[in-house]
C-alpha cells in the first residue's frame, strides 16, 4: 500500500462517525447570491449532491442580492434603503422575480449533473422548489411604505417533510407569497432561520461573505456561546450582511436549534470540512447550557477536592494533595453549576509542549452520564490543540473505554514522555492512552 492510499483510508476512516452521526439530520444550509457567481460555487453544489447521498436532509435557501442588483442597474432602477432594508416596489420586483428564477434554474442544472468521470456522476439528485414560504408586508417603517419587502409568516413544514422523507432536496429562495396572491422580497438569512426552527432542524450553516468570524486578535473563532455571539453583536463592527447572520443564528439557537455553524465563503471544501472533521473550520454557536466552564482559581479548590475525595477513597483517581492542586490551579478547568463545582479535569502540559496529559478528570456522580464529561473533555483537548500539544495521553484504571471511544487508542509505558516514564507506578499498573491531536 502506497503512502497516499494509506492516508486516504484513514481519512476514509476518521470521517465514518460523522457519516454515522449526520445520517437522517436535517440541515438547512444558507448562502447569498455572490457565492453563487464565484468558482467555488461548482464544487459546492457538488458537495451537496454528496450530502443528500448520505442521507443528510437539505434545505438549502439562496440570497439574489448581487444578481437582482445588476439587473436593476440595466434597468435604471434605482435602489431605496430604509431602515438598513430595501425597499421593494413594483419595478423591482420584476427584478427580483427575474433574477431569483434564473438562479434557481442555475443551481437546479448544477445539481442535475450527471456526467461520467466527475463527482456527479450517477448522482441523481432530485430538488424540490415551490411555494412553501407564506409571506407577509413588513409595512411602513420610519413613515416609508416597503411595499413588497416582507417576511415570512409560515413555512408548509408538512410538505417539507414530506419531499425530505423522500430524500428530495428542497430549494428555497428568497421570495415568499401572500394569501393574496402577491409576490414578496425576503431575505434568505431570515427564511433559512424560520425554516430551520419550524422543521426543528439539527444544524443551520451560514455562508459568510467577508472574512468569516474572527476575535480581537483576528484570529478564527471555533465556538461561540449564545452569550458570547451576543456580546459580539453589541460590541463589535459587523458586517450588515455577518450581524444579520449573527443574530438569526442566536435566534435559531434560542428556539432550539441545536448548532448552527458560521462558514467563511472562499474556502473550497469547507462544507464537508466543518461536517465531516473533528474540529471544522468555521464557527459553531450552540445552545448554552446554565453550566459555565472555565479556568479554575484557588476558589475552587474546595469544590474539586470534594468532587475528587471519594473517587481518590474508590481507588479511581489518584490522590492529590490540597497543596499540590493549588500549586496547578491554572492546570485545572472545571465545569460549574450555579457556583458548585460539577467536573473538573487538569492539563498538564510537558516542557516540550509536544505531549500534555489530562489528569484529574472527574465529574460528579450525580452529573454523571448527562454528557456533562463530554463537555469538558471537548474544551480541554481545545486548549491543548490551541497550544500546539501533539499528543495528549491519560493514565486511567477504570475508564480505559471512555477514552477509546473519543479516539485515544491505547499505547505503551514507553509512548509516554520520559519524565513521566519515570514516574509510572507499576502497582497502580494504569492503561496508558493516547490521542493524537496534530
Ligand atoms: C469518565 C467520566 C469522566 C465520564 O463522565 P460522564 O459525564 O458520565 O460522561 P458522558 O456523559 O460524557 O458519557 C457517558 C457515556 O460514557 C460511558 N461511560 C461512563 N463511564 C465509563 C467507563 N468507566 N468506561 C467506559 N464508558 C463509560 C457511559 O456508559 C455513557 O455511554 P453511552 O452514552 O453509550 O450510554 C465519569 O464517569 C467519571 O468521573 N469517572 C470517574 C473518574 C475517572 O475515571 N476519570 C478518568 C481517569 S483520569
Amino acid at each position: 500500500m502506497s503512502n497516499n492510499d494509506y492516508e486516504f483510508v484513514k481519512w476514509f476512516r476518521s470521517a465514518a462517525p460523522y457519516i454515522h452521526a449526520h445520517r437522517g439530520k436535517t440541515v438547512v444550509l444558507q448562502f447569498e447570491g455572490d457565492l453563487i457567481d464565484s468558482k467555488e460555487f461548482f464544487h459546492l453544489v457538488h458537495d451537496i449532491a454528496l450530502l443528500n447521498s448520505l442521507g443528510i436532509r437539505l434545505v438549502i435557501v439562496f440570497g439574489a442580492r448581487p444578481q437582482i442588483e445588476k439587473l436593476q442597474q440595466q434597468k435604471n432602477i434605482q435602489s431605496h434603503i430604509v431602515s438598513g432594508l430595501r425597499l421593494t416596489d413594483e419595478a423591482s420586483i420584476t427584478c427580483v422575480k427575474e433574477a431569483v428564477g434564473a438562479v434557481r434554474i442555475q443551481i437546479e442544472a448544477l445539481l442535475s449533473m450527471g456526467l461520467p468521470n466527475s463527482p456527479m456522476e450517477d448522482a441523481q439528485v432530485k430538488v424540490t422548489s415551490g411555494n412553501f414560504i407564506t409571506a407577509k408586508p413588513i409595512g411602513v417603517i420610519d413613515g416609508v411604505d416597503l411595499v413588497l419587502t416582507g417576511e415570512v409568516r409560515r413555512v408548509d413544514t408538512e410538505t417539507m417533510i414530506r419531499k425530505l422523507d423522500n430524500n428530495e432536496i428542497v430549494l428555497l429562495s428568497p421570495i415568499g407569497y401572500s394569501p393574496t396572491g402577491e409576490v414578496f422580497n425576503l431575505r434568505a438569512t431570515e427564511v433559512a432561520m424560520k425554516v430551520a426552527i419550524s422543521l426543528g432542524a439539527d444544524k443551520l450553516l451560514y455562508f459568510m461573505s467577508g472574512e468569516g468570524l474572527k476575535d480581537e486578535e483576528g484570529e478564527d473563532i471555533h465556538q461561540l456561546t449564545q452569550q458570547e455571539a451576543g456580546t459580539m453583536i453589541e460590541c463589535s463592527n459587523l458586517a450588515d450582511s455577518a450581524h444579520l447572520q449573527l443574530s438569526c443564528g442566536i435566534r435559531a439557537c434560542n428556539e432550539g436549534v441545536k448548532r448552527i455553524h458560521f462558514l467563511q465563503q472562499g474556502q473550497e471544501g469547507s462544507l464537508l470540512l466543518e461536517l465531516f472533521s473533528r474540529d471544522g473550520v468555521g464557527t459553531l454557536l450552540s445552545a448554552a447550557s446554565f453550566d459555565q466552564i472555565r479556568t479554575a482559581t484557588i476558589d475552587d479548590i474546595g469544590g474539586i477536592l470534594e468532587l475528587i475525595e471519594p473517587l481518590e477513597q474508590e481507588g479511581i483517581l489518584l490522590r492529590r494533595s490540597r497543596e499540590k492542586i493549588e500549586a496547578d490551579i491554572e492546570a485545572y478547568t472545571v465545569l460549574v453549576r450555579d457556583g458548585t463545582v460539577i467536573a473538573c479535569g487538569a492539563l498538564h502540559i510537558e516542557e516540550d509542549n509536544k505531549y500534555a496529559e489530562l489528569a484529574c478528570f472527574a465529574v460528579d456522580i450525580n452529573y454523571q452520564e448527562s454528557g456533562k464529561g463530554e463537555e469538558l473533555f471537548l474544551k480541554i483537548e481545545e486548549q491543548a490543540i490551541k497550544k500546539g500539544v501533539e499528543k495528549l495521553f491519560v493514565l486511567t484504571t477504570q475508564t480505559a473505554h471512555w477514552f477509546l471511544e473519543r479516539g485515544f487508542i491505547e499505547g505503551e509505558i514507553d509512548d509516554l514522555p520520559v519524565s513521566k516514564q519515570a514516574l509510572y507506578n507499576y502497582q497502580r499498573n494504569s492503561k496508558v492512552l493516547i490521542e493524537t491531536l496534530v
